[in-house]
Order: C-alpha cells, then sequence, then structure tokens
C-alpha cells in the first residue's frame, strides 16, 4: 500500500472510530437492545472507505478536513444500515458481516432490522445537528446524502440487484445497477467533503466524475473477491453472488475482462483528479489501493 495511504488511515481511522462512538453513545436510544445493535454493526469494523473520501475530499478542495467528520460518520451509518438489511433472509441472506455474525444472526431480524431503520435518521440528525459549517452547506451536504441513499441512489439499485438475479442482463443494466446500490453512497460522500469545504462548480464535477468512476471498480472488485477470495480474509461469505444467482460483472464477462474492467474505471477516476495537481496524490492513491484490495 502506498504511503501516503497508509499514513491518512492511520490518521483518519482513530478520530473516525471515536466520533462514531460518541454520536451512537448519546443517540438517546429508548431500548438498551436496539442501541447495542446499532453500535455492532457500526463500531470496530469496516473499512471506512466513504467516511476517509468525504475527508480527503474535503482536504482537497481547500477545507478543514474535521469540518467533515459528522459528514463523514453520516454516510457510514447509511452505509452500516445498508448492509444490515442486505445481509437479511430476504435480501443476500448472509450470516457473517466485517468478520462477526451478521446483525440478524446475533441480535434477531426485527431488531436488526430497526437497527437499520435507527442508522438512517441517526445519519441525518448527526450531519444537522453537529456540523461546524455554515445552514447552507449543511443542508446542501445534506441533500445529497439524502438523494443518493433513496430510489434514486441505493435503495433503487437494491431492488434492481434482486430483480436482476437468475437473469441474463445486459451491461447497460448492470452498470445502472452498480451505480445505484454502490456509486450513488460513494458519490455523495465525496461531494459532501467538496461542499462542506465550500468548493464549487468545478470541484464539485471533479468529485463526480472521480467517484462515479471509483464506484462502478469498488462494485467489480467486490464481485471479484465473491468469487477468489475466503471468509477469513474477507470478513464475510464468499460465493454469496453464485448462490444467489446475482448478476455481476463476473458472471457477465468471466474474471480476467471483470479485473481489466475494474483497472480501467480505476484509471478513469485518477485521470479525472490530475486537474488538482498534488492535491490528487492521495485520492489517485486511493483509487489505486481499492482496486488492488484483497477484502
Ligand atoms: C461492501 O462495502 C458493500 C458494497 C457496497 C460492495 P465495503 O467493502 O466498503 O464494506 P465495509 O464497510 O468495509 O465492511
Ligand atoms: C451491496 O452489494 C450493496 C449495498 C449494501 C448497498 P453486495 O450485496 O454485493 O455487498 P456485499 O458483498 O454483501 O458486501
Ligand atoms: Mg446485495
Ligand atoms: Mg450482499
Ligand atoms: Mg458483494
Amino acid at each position: 500500500m502506498s504511503h501516503i495511504v497508509k499514513e491518512r488511515q492511520n490518521e483518519w481511522l482513530p478520530k473516525i472510530e471515536a466520533a462514531l462512538d460518541q454520536y451512537t453513545a448519546e443517540c438517546g436510544s429508548l431500548h438498551p437492545e436496539l442501541l447495542a445493535a446499532m453500535r455492532y454493526s457500526l463500531l470496530d469494523a469496516g473499512k471506512r472507505i466513504r467516511p476517509i473520501l468525504a475527508l480527503e475530499f474535503c482536504r482537497a478542495a481547500g477545507g478543514h478536513p474535521e469540518d467533515a467528520m459528522p459528514f463523514a460518520c453520516g454516510v457510514e451509518m447509511i452505509h452500516s444500515y445498508s448492509l444490515i438489511h442486505d445481509d437479511l433472509p430476504c435480501m443476500d441472506d448472509d450470516d457473517l458481516r466485517r468478520g462477526k455474525p451478521s446483525c440478524h444472526i446475533r441480535f434477531g431480524e426485527d431488531t436488526a432490522l430497526l437497527a437499520g431503520d435507527a442508522l438512517q435518521p441517526l445519519a441525518f440528525e448527526t450531519m444537522l445537528t453537529r456540523s461546524t459549517v455554515s445552514p447552507a452547506l449543511t443542508v446542501k451536504a445534506a441533500g445529497v446524502l439524502a438523494h443518493a441513499c433513496g430510489a434514486a441512489g441505493m435503495v433503487g439499485g437494491q431492488v434492481i440487484d434482486l430483480q436482476n438475479e437468475g437473469k441474463n442482463v445486459g451491461m447497460k443494466d448492470l452498470r445502472l445497477m452498480d451505480s445505484g446500490k454502490t456509486g450513488a453512497i460513494i458519490k455523495a460522500a465525496c461531494l459532501m467533503g467538496v461542499i462542506v469545504a465550500g468548493g464549487g462548480e468545478d470541484l464539485l464535477h471533479i468529485a463526480d466524475v472521480y467517484a462515479e468512476n471509483i464506484g462502478v471498480a469498488f462494485q467489480i472488485t467486490d464481485d471479484i473477491l465473491d468469487v477468489t477470495s475466503d471468509a477469513a480474509t474477507l470478513g464475510k461469505p464468499v460465493a454469496s453472488d453464485i448462490e444467489n444467482d446475482k448478476s455481476t460483472y463476473v458472471s457477465l464477462l468471466g474474471l480476467d475482462k471483470a479485473r481489466e474492467e475494474a483497472a480501467r474505471y480505476t484509471a478513469l477516476a485518477v485521470e479525472a483528479v490530475a486537474p488538482l495537481g498534488e492535491k490528487a496524490e492521495f485520492l489517485a492513491a486511493f483509487a489505486q489501493m481499492l482496486a488492488e484490495r484483497i477484502n
């Protein structure tokens, strides 16, 4: 892993963990088991890709990276809820997540469903009440995530994913599904970082193109790892896509071509941030690391 990626991960991971811990500890849950389920899925695990993107785009756009922390945590809460629901028996029916039994295995389906439900508004409460930037920027950033996590983004993509099971879908539909279920939230993380920094349209455009491409590359790599990795390395079951007869880049193109596509989208992302000059160094290295990751 490149030096700059390692360095920034070392800088951010403990801070992200501490903020997530604090925001959930103070959320005022009426029920201890509900709070336990929320914290079980959210804390001590996960690569924190989306929070790091929000913090680093804020830095690249000339802002104070710490201003992006409530938004970084908001996007991670939304992502964690999406994983809790994604693992439920009515969806991918997976019993391992982030190296631990999935939330519904540990707490039961009812509590897992509700823990996911509770993480969603907590994400928005966190962004709206803990923001250190102006109300206008706060509302703009939160609006971006709201749009990205719903029918026009993550949830819409998840519906397409389920409906594509057992079907021979084309490349266009696959791309639409992946930019929805995975790309939209990754993109929201990048855009929120720029917004919090007060960045203009040119920077938003750069973030948009970078995120569009790493988003697709990220899901292609996820599909590849489902076939090539093992559960201990991945922290989640392998062959889940095959068992569920999912349409993926691997099922459609085969492993070699899928790898080429991940590399191609990664190169497009690196190209997109090149105009940022020195400030692109981390973002380019991060895109590369995501394509080479083993979990
Ligand atoms: C997994 O996301 C789900 C997808 C969108 C492909 P990550 O690979 O970022 O999972 P964590 O957060 O590190 O567990
Ligand atoms: C999940 O895609 C995307 C979201 C959770 C929104 P996958 O179903 O491939 O993710 P994993 O492999 O279970 O992490
Ligand atoms: Mg899924
Ligand atoms: Mg899944
Ligand atoms: Mg997967």
